[in-house]
């Protein structure tokens, strides 16, 4: 696979265009500071009576309502929540410039049908791994974050080269640029966040916790155990590789690890994952998701009133002295 670098990528598609960013939140910020330092003319759009336009403004960025916005644009950069992006894409779409360029930074509204663009545009995905507040912090450092690129539909025959210059100005190409396409990207990134590191880790987390503390330790050395290591194995396989960490580690904690993590993850759990895998691709959590998004997201709001009330987020609060 290639690893495309600053070096291999041609910044001229983007010069003298603008970039109309849809939405101010996680990415929106991070992307539309990045473009604009980067000597990008962007301009922030946003629905009438968004609190963010104040934000946005404050930080230097031009900003303008949806329809004006996307009307003055050659690129179009969908960054609201993807539950709503089939709402605002009808609301935007006769408002598009003939030609334009529409990006996403998720693959799934593309994927999942939620998208359907108009055959005239450039439809490309520059998906940065990792959350906005990071892509914002290393492009100040001088560095990037590593991002994921595809093209979905090749109007102009130039939407290779507009993902391309569009992830250099975000400050990716300093880190990496790797193709993908949107079925992939938006499949693997449902699959990660359901089976293994946003969904399994911390489960995996909190049955620990309470096995130990149903077993007699007092909640705060189950916290410590369970919970307060994570930080360090994950800097070790951010530094070493995961076989690397498994050597940086004592003998005791490599024959444990060795004996107890596959007892814990067998097949049943790698059954469990491929079953994720064919639901995600059979289309099941899109429609989650959009059912969630018409309930006024009734069942994220219940999760996370519980998430709040349980013994271990008593105990981090007492460890991390943020208790009220
Ligand atoms: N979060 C991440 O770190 C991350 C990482 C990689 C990719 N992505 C992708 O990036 C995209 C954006 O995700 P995000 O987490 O950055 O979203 P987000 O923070 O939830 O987006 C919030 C922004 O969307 C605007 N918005 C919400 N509903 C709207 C509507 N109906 N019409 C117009 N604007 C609306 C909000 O407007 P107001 O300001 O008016 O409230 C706000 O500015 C998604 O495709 C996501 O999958 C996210």
């Amino acid at each position: 696979m290639e690893l495309l670098r600053d070096a291999d990528i041609d910044p001229a598609p983007l010069v003298g265009r603008r970039v109309a960013i849809l939405g101010y939140g996680n990415q929106g910020r991070a992307q539309a500071l990045n473009l604009h330092d980067s000597g990008i003319d962007v301009v922030v759009a946003l629905r009438g009576g968004s609190g963010s336009m104040i934000e946005a403004e404050a930080a230097g960025l031009a900003t303008g309502l949806l329809e004006p916005a996307v009307a003055s644009a050659d690129v179009v950069m969908m960054l609201a929540p993807d539950e709503i992006h089939a709402e605002l894409y009808r609301e935007i779409e006769p408002h598009l410039r003939q030609g334009a360029a529409l990006g996403f930074s998720h693959g799934l509204s593309v994927r999942f049908g939620f998208v359907e663009p108009r055959p005239d545009l450039d439809v490309f995905m520059l998906a940065p791994k990792g959350p906005g507040t990071a892509l914002r912090s290393l492009y100040e450092q001088g560095k990037g974050m590593i991002a994921v690129w595809a093209v979905g539909q090749d109007a102009s025959g130039n939407a290779r080269d507009i993902a391309l210059a569009y992830g250099r100005a975000l400050g990716c190409g300093r880190a990496g640029l790797i193709e993908s396409s949107f079925a992939e990207e938006a499949e693997a990134d449902l699959f990660n966040e359901q089976a293994v590191v946003w969904g399994a880790v911390p489960e995996l987390l909190i049955a620990g916790f309470e096995t130990l503390v149903e077993g007699g330790v007092s909640p705060e050395l189950a916290y410590l155990e369970c919970v307060g290591e994570l930080k360090l194995l994950a800097e070790l396989i951010e530094a070493r590789g995961i076989a690397g960490m498994r050597e940086a580690i004592s003998n005791t904690a490599e024959l444990g690890a060795l004996l107890g993590g596959r007892r814990i993850v067998d097949e049943d759990v790698r059954g469990r994952m491929a079953d994720a895998l064919r639901e995600v691709r059979a289309g099941r959590f899109a429609e989650e998701l959009s059912q969630e998004e018409a309930t006024g997201y009734a069942r994220l709001e219940r999760a996370r009133s519980d998430n709040r009330s349980t013994l271990l987020e008593e105990t981090y609060r007492r460890l991390s002295g943020s208790e009220d």
